[in-house]
């Protein structure tokens, strides 16, 4: 199993540019087979959960080549209407082919529930009665979903929790609907508002992304011409930069970032003491001395501060001065790195949905493990952090989100290596 090996603690400085969103390259790839033609989609970012879709996608039929961040997909010889397990088990958005391949071919198999991040139970109850009120049958067998549906009707649809992946199977799976699909109470994520954006350009009729009610007017066809797509910077790898910065001290230009999907990671790192100056397209961030603690933070969905976040945000707070309290909403067993960050020296207590943190001075170097992806990120900044050695076991859950993570964070100064 690779390992993270970090000789701590470190400032960073420099200058680094923030890669593709992986929450809006996996669904925007996912649609790329409703295309009429060739799709060429730039700023996707290398990461393990990219390749794994383009898999899914040659294995579909479509020609796909991936270089210099730039994904071109061609989905004109797709001849599949069936995920085998070995794939639908790869990541949580493998469950988006429900939506993209029903509305290619009418019908669709997921011969697995998605895999993905064990946070929580993630259940995917919300996907399959939308699916249902539109007219579409599913069947669940085996641990198998099967959906058909020759025509999707339109309708209303409320979403009782604003799901991201709901909203974005709906939509995929209402392209051709019969009249008009509403979403009410739909996930705002800036990842749907691309995801939607790149369908409007394939000739998709969506109005009202970023907002709580996304209607989709059903079209017979798309259209054959396609210029190309650019995803938008990764607000939680950019976020998880200033965490790091954050936590272990120095000065830092953020470059390709859009600072209005961070505002709530903002707002919590002024108030706690760091210097941060935003302009249309960068963040500048500097921390000198130590952070203020107390501060009281609830994980909440968009524009509210990310769940993705929330790990790392714990190693910032656990050398801060003061006791912080962070409360985790959205998924239920999202708390994995606490016990290994106090492996480091931290002083976090887990209560329920609760973490109680009594900033340390400081937290040294130690041998931990990685339980989840962004998990992983707490462990790496921590590592940073921390006098001596940490080595991080379970590299790969860090892989499925970020881009040459080592290389990254070496470019700001840090030594990190990898390691089997
Ligand atoms: C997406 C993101 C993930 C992020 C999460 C919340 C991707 C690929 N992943 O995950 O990084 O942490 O949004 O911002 O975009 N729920 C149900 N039933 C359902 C669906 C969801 O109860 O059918 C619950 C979940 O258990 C969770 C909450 O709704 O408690 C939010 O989940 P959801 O927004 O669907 O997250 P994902 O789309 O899985």
């Amino acid at each position: 199993m690779q390992k993270l090996i970090i000789n701590g603690p470190t400032f960073l400085s420099g200058e680094i540019e923030v890669e593709g969103a992986k929450n809006a390259a996996l669904p925007i790839l996912t649609a790329s087979i409703l295309a009429e033609g060739q799709v060429v989609i730039k700023n996707i970012p290398d990461i393990a959960d990219v390749r794994y879709t383009l898999e899914i996608l040659q294995y579909l039929g479509c020609k796909t080549r991936f270089e210099n961040n730039t994904a071109y997909i061609d989905p004109t010889s797709i001849d599949k209407y069936t995920i085998p397990p070995q794939y639908a088990k790869m990541m949580r958005s493998s469950i988006l082919f429900l939506g993209a391949i029903l509305s290619k071919f009418k019908r669709v198999q997921l011969t697995n529930h998605p895999g993905g991040c064990e946070i929580g139970q993630r259940p995917i109850d919300l996907h399959i009665s939308a699916f249902r009120q539109l007219g579409i049958e599913v069947f669940e067998y085996d641990n198998t979903i099967e959906c058909r549906c020759d025509v999707v009707k339109g309708g209303e649809i409320f979403l009782p929790i604003p799901s991201v992946g709901a909203t974005e199977n709906i939509i995929l799976a209402s392209i051709f609907c019969n009249g008009e699909v509403i979403i009410r109470n739909a996930a705002k994520e800036p990842e749907i508002a691309n995801l939607c954006h790149f369908l409007n350009k394939l000739g998709a009729r969506i109005k009202g992304a970023s907002t709580h009610t996304i209607k989709i007017e059903g079209v017979k066809r798309l259209k054959s011409e396609f210029d190309q797509h650019t995803v938008i910077p990764d607000r939680i790898v950019a976020g998880t930069y200033l965490c790091a910065v954050a936590t272990c001290g120095g000065e830092v230009l953020l470059k390709r970032v859009l600072p209005r999907h961070l505002d709530s990671i903002l707002h919590i790192l002024k108030n706690a003491g760091c210097v941060i100056k935003e302009q249309k397209d960068t963040i500048y961030i500097k921390k000198e001395g130590r952070l203020r603690g107390n501060q009281r933070i609830t994980t909440h969905y968009y524009p509210g501060f990310p769940t993705d976040l929330q790990a790392p945000v714990c190693s910032v707070f656990s050398v801060a001065d003061g006791v912080t309290i962070i409360k985790e909403t959205i998924f239920e067993n999202r708390f994995k790195h606490v016990p290994e960050l106090n492996k480091m020296g931290a002083q976090i207590h887990v209560e329920k949905d609760i973490a109680i943190i009594n900033g340390v001075n400081k937290l040294k170097g130690s041998q931990v493990v990685a339980q989840d992806l962004r998990g992983g990120a707490a462990l790496l900044i921590a590592g940073l952090c921390a006098v001596g050695r940490t080595e991080i076991i379970g590299a790969h859950h860090i892989d499925r989100g970020y881009e040459e993570i080592e290389k990254k964070y070496s470019v700001l100064g840090a030594k990190v290596t990898r390691g089997e």
